[in-house]
């Protein structure tokens, strides 16, 4: 009953059936795989060798057999291997002979080639869906917390103050161009393999600008062979969706230590938390720790399908079956973590004065008072010496930059004015910054208003 065992005397070994066996993930792709083999019959109706009626038959039958998958009834068995064979000897098994033409000028080399093109079109579109929810509670949140202040780190230790909007702006540019990789991939990705046959194309004259059309591809694969041996599509969409699961996983790490008592900047919100059983005190932040953890195995997704391909010889070879639960694998994950995150960033809330306290209690504004000083002729290097000494002397006295009196500071240069103590105030310093893209109010503001256009807000 294999529709290759015609050259075969022995039968397979059960071992091989179940090591080769594919169908226990790759029935996901029974609907591509049936919309491919509707557009195949209408393009060999087309070109004559099937009869209007044989074409009838296979495409209602087809259509019998996707009801069947998704009612569950449908037998699924290692010995028939995949979920192309599955279909096919389902086909025959209801319309018998019109069944067995239906796989002319066709291999399952180029139809599973379809097929996971056809799910990524999908799939890829569906990630974009949820990072463009993402991008939109971004801007919300950024929007809504407009005012509040938090201090940027460097090296994990306090740098500069920004506006917290300013943060949350930041990771809306990774998550827009994680968009633009999504959009890269699908553009490569969206040309049609079928007409490739096994590897050579066929003598068939097999209409694929007309199979094209009907299934929605931009353009006709240029080599048979290339069609076949190809997976940088998969690697490409394993790529975004790596990409995703780091950024997302910098975030995570970013609120986890956010949540901790240490920060104090915020609370998570407690659905997406966790309590231990032996601990009543604690309230952990797992679904950012997993989004940490399984970023991981979608990174090992990429690195998986980098090593199954840099080996294999042209073309189709078995090895290829190994790029779908990677694959299946990534695209299930990311989704899932990009769901997670967007009940994040809408449920957090921010303990505004534990952020302000950590933002002003600090010597961050030496920044400005360097600035200060440069803006009054004095050389950057010089200003930048003489503020770490005034860091120095503070810090003996313990005070901060702001609590030292303007004799003192004169001591360290004749340039100080009573305007010092405004200019290295921590909110001035946030309206003061001037550059494109700056860490200022204003500038978190421009950003916020041009991605509510972006975004339809
Ligand atoms: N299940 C196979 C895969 O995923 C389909 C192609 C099989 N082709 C073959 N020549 N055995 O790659």
């Amino acid at each position: 009953m294999k529709p290759w065992g015609g050259r075969f005397k022995g039968k397979t070994d059960p071992l091989l059936e179940r090591f080769s066996a594919s169908i226990d993930f790759d029935w996901a792709l029974y609907k591509y795989d049936i919309a491919g083999s509707k557009a195949h019959a209408e393009m060999l109706e087309k070109i004559g060798i099937l009869t209007a009626t044989e074409k009838r038959k296979i495409v209602g039958a087809l259509n019998e057999i996707q009801k069947e998958i998704e009612a569950g009834t449908f037998t699924f068995l290692h010995a028939l291997e995949d979920i192309h064979m599955h279909i096919e000897a389902r086909l025959i098994e209801k319309i018998g002979d019109a069944g067995k033409k239906l796989h002319t000028g066709r291999s399952r080399n180029d139809q599973v080639s379809l097929d996971m093109r056809l799910f990524l079109k999908e799939e890829l579109g569906n990630i974009d869906s949820k990072l463009l929810e993402v991008l939109r509670s971004l801007v919300q949140k950024a929007e809504k917390e407009k005012k509040v202040i938090m201090p940027g780190y460097t090296h994990l230790q306090r740098a500069q103050a920004v506006p917290f909007s300013h943060y949350l702006m930041a990771y809306y540019q990774m998550f827009k161009r994680d968009r633009m990789r999504l959009e890269e991939a699908l553009s490569r990705l969206d040309i049609l393999p079928l007409g490739s046959g096994a590897l050579a194309g066929s003598t068939i004259p097999l209409d694929r600008e007309f199979v094209r059309k009907k299934l929605g591809f931009a353009g006709v694969s240029e080599n048979s062979m290339d069609t076949v041996a190809d997976r940088d599509f998969v690697l490409d969409s394993l790529y975004a969706a790596a990409v995703i699961m780091m950024h997302l996983s910098r975030f995570s790490e970013d609120l986890i230590l956010f949540a901790t008592e240490e920060f104090s900047f915020i609370s998570l919100p407690d659905e997406l938390c966790t309590g231990s059983s032996l601990m009543p005190h604690k309230k952990n932040p797992d679904a950012l720790e997993l989004i940490r953890g399984k970023a991981s195995r979608v990174v090992g997704d990429l690195f998986s399908m980098f090593s199954l391909l840099k080996g294999l010889p042209l073309t189709y070879n078995r090895d290829l079956q190994e790029d779908k639960e990677p694959l299946f694998h990534a695209v299930r994950t990311v989704k899932d973590a990009l769901s997670i995150m967007e009940l994040c960033i809408k449920g957090m809330t921010l303990k505004k004065e534990q952020m302000q306290k950590a933002s002003t209690i600090s010597f961050m504004p030496a920044v400005e008072m360097a600035e200060y000083l440069t803006l009054k002729g004095m050389p950057f290097r010089e200003a930048h010496e003489i503020t770490g000494k005034i860091v120095r002397e503070c810090e003996g006295k313990k005070k901060l930059l702001g609590d030292l009196s303007i004799k003192e500071l004169k001591k360290h240069s004749t340039l100080f004015e009573n305007d010092v103590f405004e200019y290295i105030d921590v909110n001035n310093a946030l309206t003061k910054r001037k550059t494109k893209g700056a860490a200022s109010f204003k500038e978190a503001v421009r950003q916020i208003d041009a991605e509510k256009i972006y975004l339809n807000l």
